[in-house]
């Protein structure tokens, strides 16, 4: 680890975070990559408030300012450093905060006891010269987005992170933090939900999307697109020629809806090249040309929903029908899509007494033109990293029958 570098702090769910952001950033492996977080070197142009606010992934991004020789040094640092860290001019009171990272070392409570000690010592130092302070704490060693975003702490100072690894301490400080509230009202605050059908949180749709390495001219399918979700954060993301169909009239006139309140909200977003239509995906081939798509996120039907305990007599027979229901499907957008396109898509499985039941799609794979596009090998072999031995990533709750396979296809040119 260097100063100058970038630090990326996942989110809930770090081995989607750590392959969205090796998408988004062209990269297959970095120097430190832990459940937490990734330390990589700034890319020419690299727009951190653009990276951020693009990745479902990401919870903060921040830069590594120094080495700390021992934890009880950090006072110091900070009593020599605030005033470059508050942003210039300002005379309003400072709040900050700090938070502890694993970057190859678990910071253990004695460690988090000992950093706040550093805080509480640094507040002290500042109300001492007649500056007004205050800390902003949690619980855990990390502060969320939350704690940053209502404790105005990048608008009025700033969050220390201290990143612990075997050889070193380092600190940096955050950039940039998740917008929640934009999240938030892009999920609750549109005109039309479909909690029946389910529908994706929005940050797992900009982690499909970008798992394609999308470009703005490049034409984007959701043949699934339910009540908008995907083609609402493709068109956040900029891409302009977008195609949305669903077999439900509901579906389809909830995703008319949901994308025009976008674009009343959200004035950059350029909806003209939009077009969403109702179509079992079985009538596209004669609705859109063959190899005329670069770009596929979706998220097709996941099965009925599974409310209590699941049995396995029941979820035996539902994961083969779904496995035949796929199979065409695939087939339909293997074709669809261009020799170079890419298809980010769920699948569903299920779990059921701790076990797995994932659909049986491998074998008929080669017939539909596709393959799996698994992540780097590096993070295959990271001890936390949650993928398939069939190249996917999961993303499911504790609690739920029905989680998400995430897959990544290309063509099988
Ligand atoms: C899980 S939902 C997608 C939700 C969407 N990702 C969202 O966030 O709103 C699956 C969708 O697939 C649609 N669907 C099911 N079978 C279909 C088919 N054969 N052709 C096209 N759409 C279909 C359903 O109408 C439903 O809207």
């Amino acid at each position: 680890m260097e100063v100058g570098q970038l630090i990326a702090i996942f989110g809930r769910e770090p081995s989607l975070s750590l392959w969205e952001l090796s998408r988004n950033l062209g990269c297959a492996d970095f120097e430190v990559a832990t459940r937490d977080l990734a330390v990589f070197d700034s890319p020419q142009n690299l727009e951190v408030a653009e990276l951020q606010s693009r990745s479902g992934g990401l919870v903060k991004v921040g830069r590594i300012m120094g080495v700390v020789d021992a934890l009880s040094g950090l006072a110091a640092i900070l009593e020599k450093n605030w005033p470059d860290l508050i942003p210039a001019g300002s005379t309003a009171r400072v709040n900050f905060g700090v938070s502890a990272y694993d970057a190859g070392q678990t910071p253990d409570r004695h460690f988090r006891t000992a950093l706040k000690r550093q805080a509480q010592r640094f507040k002290k130092y500042l109300t001492a010269n007649h500056r007004s302070a205050r800390l902003v704490e949690s619980k855990e060693s990390t502060l969320p987005a939350s704690a940053l975003v209502q404790g105005k702490i990048l608008q009025q100072g700033f969050e220390i992170l201290v990143l612990v690894s075997p050889q070193k301490l380092y600190w940096g400080v955050t950039l940039t933090v998740q917008d929640i509230s934009r999240y938030g009202r892009r999920d609750f605050g549109r005109p039309a939900r479909d909690s029946h059908s389910g529908m994706l949180p929005p940050k797992v749709a900009q982690i499909l999307i970008n798992l394609t390495q999308p470009k703005s001219e490049e034409v984007f399918l959701d043949p699934f697109c339910g009540s908008g979700t995907i083609l609402q954060e493709a068109a956040l993301m900029g891409l302009k020629k977008i195609l949305g169909s669903d077999l439900s009239q509901k579906a389809v006139s909830d995703s008319l809806r949901n994308l025009d309140w976008l674009k009343q909200k959200y004035e950059p977003v350029d909806l003209a090249d939009l077009q969403i239509f109702e179509s079992d995906i079985k009538e596209l081939p004669a609705k859109l040309k063959s190899e005329s798509i670069d770009l596929i996120a979706t998220e097709p039907y996941l099965g009925p929903p599974q409310k209590g305990r699941a049995i396995v007599g029941n979820i035996l027979p539902l994961v083969s029908a779904l496995s035949r229901q796929y199979i065409p499907w695939l087939e339909i957008l293997g074709k669809l899509l261009k020799p170079a396109g890419r298809m980010a898509m769920v699948w569903p499985f299920f779990k059921v007494e701790n076990h797995g039941y994932f659909l049986q799609l491998q074998q008929a794979l080669p017939q539909t033109k596709l393959k799996i596009i698994p992540p780097s090998k590096h993070f295959l072999t990271l001890p936390w990293f949650r993928s398939t031995p069939r190249g996917t990533v999961l993303y499911s709750r504790p609690d739920q029958v029905v989680g998400r396979e995430i897959v990544l296809l290309g063509k099988n040119v």
